[in-house]
């Protein structure tokens, strides 16, 4: 047997390496409120995930308005008050928590909300598999987890494969935004996206921070860091 063939049968045997995620999953415990929204609530609005099989947008909300695909909404209440305020478009919510997926069911309920989705799933699964090209109108990652021990640091969601996901799914003229409290994140958020200029175009000029806008209610996170005293900030980026 050639050395090459014998590299090959080992690669063969060997097991499949283990995807970097850009999480830990751990199985906190369900309030009564939240099991009792997975068993009521999730048959009308959490979406079950088939792999390679793109979603069908205006069928899954019952109409053609705009989209937004938020990643990682924690316990998803700054979400709810965003699909409140914009009943023009439609919100898909991911997540892989599953207490913060119940709570947000809950959210959605109490406000009795009709344009907002819930997805429990690997945002990079599903933007690689699940998303017609050009579907989004919009995608955002507000206080993505910072990893910031630098041997973390390939776990950071941001970086140029995810940004070409991202790209695919948002129609021309759609927007990238995303915010972070952890200064070193922000920067590195930056410096990938400036890097990424075939693809999008720094809303607030080149090499820019974004203000804050009004739109974006603080989030849970948000109110943590600033509480530890770190300064948010914004990036907005259109879709070539
Ligand atoms: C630091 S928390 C921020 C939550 C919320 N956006 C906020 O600002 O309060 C980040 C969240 O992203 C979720 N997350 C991380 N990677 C993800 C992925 N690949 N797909 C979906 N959710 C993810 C985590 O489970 C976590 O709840």
């Amino acid at each position: 047997m050639t050395v090459s063939a014998a590299c090959k049968e080992s690669e063969i045997d060997a097991p499949p390496r283990r995807p970097v995620r850009s999480f830990v999953l751990r199985e906190g415990r369900l309030t009564t409120g939240q099991a009792r929204a997975f068993s009521e609530l999730w048959p009308r609005f959490g979406v079950d995930r088939r792999p390679e099989q793109p979603l069908d947008l205006p069928a899954l909300f019952g109409n053609g308005n705009p989209c937004v695909l938020e990643i990682g909404f924690g316990n998803g209440e700054s979400l709810a008050k965003m699909a409140q305020s914009q009943p023009g478009r439609n919100f898909l919510g991911l997540e892989v928590h599953r207490p913060g997926v119940g709570h947000l069911l809950l959210e959605i309920e109490r406000r009795e909300l009709d344009n907002l989705r819930v997805m429990r799933a690997d945002a990079l699964e599903l933007l690689r598999d699940g998303l017609a090209p050009g579907s989004l109108a919009a995608v955002q990652l507000f206080f993505p987890d910072p990893w910031p021990k630098k041997r973390h640091h390939k776990r950071r969601i941001v970086q140029p494969a995810f940004l070409r996901l991202v790209a695919r799914a948002l129609a021309s003229g759609g927007t990238f935004h995303a915010a972070t409290d952890w200064e070193p994140y922000a920067e590195h958020m930056l410096a990938t996206l400036e890097a990424a200029d075939t693809l999008f175009r720094n809303a607030a000029g080149r090499g820019r921070f974004s203000p804050r806008p009004p739109e974006r209610p603080q989030t849970k996170f948000e109110r943590r860091g600033e509480g530890l005293g770190h300064r948010v900030h914004d990036l907005i980026y259109i879709r070539r």
